[in-house]
């Protein structure tokens, strides 16, 4: 396994390792993703030493250079430091075990098996020495190389110590499954759907780094539609899961949401890596649930789901710990406009139609366009087929406006102070109306959105007000 350890940084840590002669170990995702051949998604390289890891640390960051800083955590027994591109984190090999309502572990010294034994999955649990009596040894005493040939998720104790110890592992077992395309091993999750509860007791700043990474899978339907099968999506996705299930009234059924939302999203992934449109393309439909009716004329109805779900998103971004700020008014954004597109496809496009989805999408209406796209998952071809060349000629309509009438970022040509200054006016209601008949002129089409023609139009709706210019 010497290819693992290609880079000096090994032979330096494996001298170090030899002068204070500790036994010392490359553990982990660095090992599993070496021996996959996988990129590794950062350059965190787990060092495992037989004795004390924040020891190790200090010797190797002095012997690596002057002014490298050594963050230590004593509570754990880690220690890292930055070195190049690289984080270098160092443990003690430990024989642990967990009470049962924390995650405070119980630490006692132990042997790299001891080691090896306490950690999430046998692919994960694989070590290579780097001392100079066993540089580039492979030790696997769970049998992880054949799990990766394998492609199987697997823990190395029995399932339910492994989970108990820490229940995230759940999460992290179904995250792998979907990023490396392996299988979880049938023991393994009937483990998780035993203990899936046990979530409850993980905090939610971890649970959303592991949900996260599933939504940036090539094909996150597979990582949701285990979190279903566990358990665990009625727990951490409550709104999702309530997506689920087809009802028929006279014999009229609607979609399955979950699967539809479902699909959406790995339509989606085939577009972009945005992380927030991936999101918005499975909570688009968020509000299907509480707002669906069965009209006996029309049948089915989700009347207003656009709106509602907007609404939903904020709780459910504060709930999940995602960040509250832009990236969520951009979901919200994306979920209230989801239906424009669709709804000016069926219509003739009118040109107001479209500046005015132009001015409330801006910038990220090539993103909505995306999400429209996505979210066309008839299984009937020529119905498809019609809906994408009705959004190609949406698109086309699009860019012919945008071209004549710069909307995108639409500023208004006439602003709020100058209608102030003009008017000899206190900021308040009559400027609101005034620059909102400017808006509507240029969106309906009656004015080009030019100073001079907004201007004129301010000093006529002045009048309306009973307003004239002081000057
Ligand atoms: N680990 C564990 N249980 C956890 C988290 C981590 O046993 N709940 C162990 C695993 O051996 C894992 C190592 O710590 O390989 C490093 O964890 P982490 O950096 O989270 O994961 P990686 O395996 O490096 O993978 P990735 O970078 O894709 O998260």
């Amino acid at each position: 396994m010497k290819i693992c350890l290609n880079d000096t940084v090994f032979d330096n840590l494996g001298r170090v390792a030899d002068t204070e002669n500790i036994e010392t170990y490359v553990i982990g995702g660095w090992v599993r993703d070496c021996i996959l051949g996988r990129e590794h998604a950062d350059k965190d390289i787990d060092i495992v030493v037989v004795g004390s890891g924040i020891s190790l640390a200090k010797k190797a960051a002095k012997s690596f250079g002057k002014g490298i800083k050594v963050s230590q955590f004593k509570n754990f027994g880690t220690a890292m430091f930055r070195y190049g591109d690289y984080e270098i984190e160092f443990v003690g090999a430990r024989k642990e075990s967990y009470s049962r309502n924390s995650r405070k572990p119980v630490v006692e010294d132990g042997t790299l098996e001891d080691d090896q034994k306490r950690r999430d999955f046998t692919i994960n649990a694989l070590a290579i020495g780097l001392n100079k009596k066993n540089f580039g040894k492979l030790l696997d005493p769970f049998g992880g190389l054949q799990d990766i040939e394998d492609k199987i998720i697997r823990t190395p104790l029995d399932p339910d110590q492994t989970f108990s110890d820490d229940p995230l592992r759940m999460m992290r077992a179904i995250r792998f499954a979907n990023q490396l395309n392996f299988s979880i091993a049938p023991d393994t999750f009937d483990s998780i759907r035993a203990n899936a509860e046990r979530i409850s007791i993980v905090s939610p700043e971890r649970i959303i780094t592991e949900l996260n990474k599933i939504m940036l899978c090539k094909q996150p339907s597979k990582g949701l539609n285990l979190l279903d099968k566990s358990g665990l999506l009625k727990i951490i996705l409550p709104e999702i899961d309530k997506l689920k299930g087809v009802e028929t009234i006279e014999g009229k059924a609607h979609k399955d949401n979950f699967h539809h939302s479902l699909k959406v999203l790995d339509n989606i992934c085939r577009k972009t890596d945005n992380l927030w449109l991936r999101w918005a393309a499975l909570l688009h439909d968020i509000a299907k649930p509480v707002t669906k009716k069965f009209l006996p004329e029309t049948g089915w109805s989700f009347h207003g789901h656009e709106f509602i779900g907007s609404k939903m998103i904020p709780v459910i971004f504060r709930k999940l710990r995602l960040p509250l700020n832009d990236k969520m008014k951009y979901v919200q954004k994306m979920v209230e406009l989801h239906l424009r597109p669709i709804v000016l496809s069926q219509e003739i496009v009118t040109d107001s139609a479209v500046r005015r989805l132009l001015f409330e999408a801006g910038d990220d209406i090539d993103d909505l366009m995306i999400l429209c796209e996505a979210d066309i998952t008839s299984k009937n071809e020529a119905r498809k087929k019609k809906h994408l060349d009705n959004f190609q000629l949406v698109r086309q309509k699009l860019r012919e406006i945008e071209e004549k009438d710069a909307l995108r970022n639409f500023q208004p040509p006439v602003d709020g102070e100058e209608i102030i200054k003009t008017f000899g006016l206190k900021p308040g209601r009559e400027v609101g109306i005034i620059k909102n008949a400017i808006r509507e002129a240029i969106i309906e089409g009656i004015i080009p959105n030019e100073h001079e023609a907004a201007r004129k139009l301010m000093i006529e709706k002045g009048k309306e007000l009973g307003l004239s210019p002081v000057s």
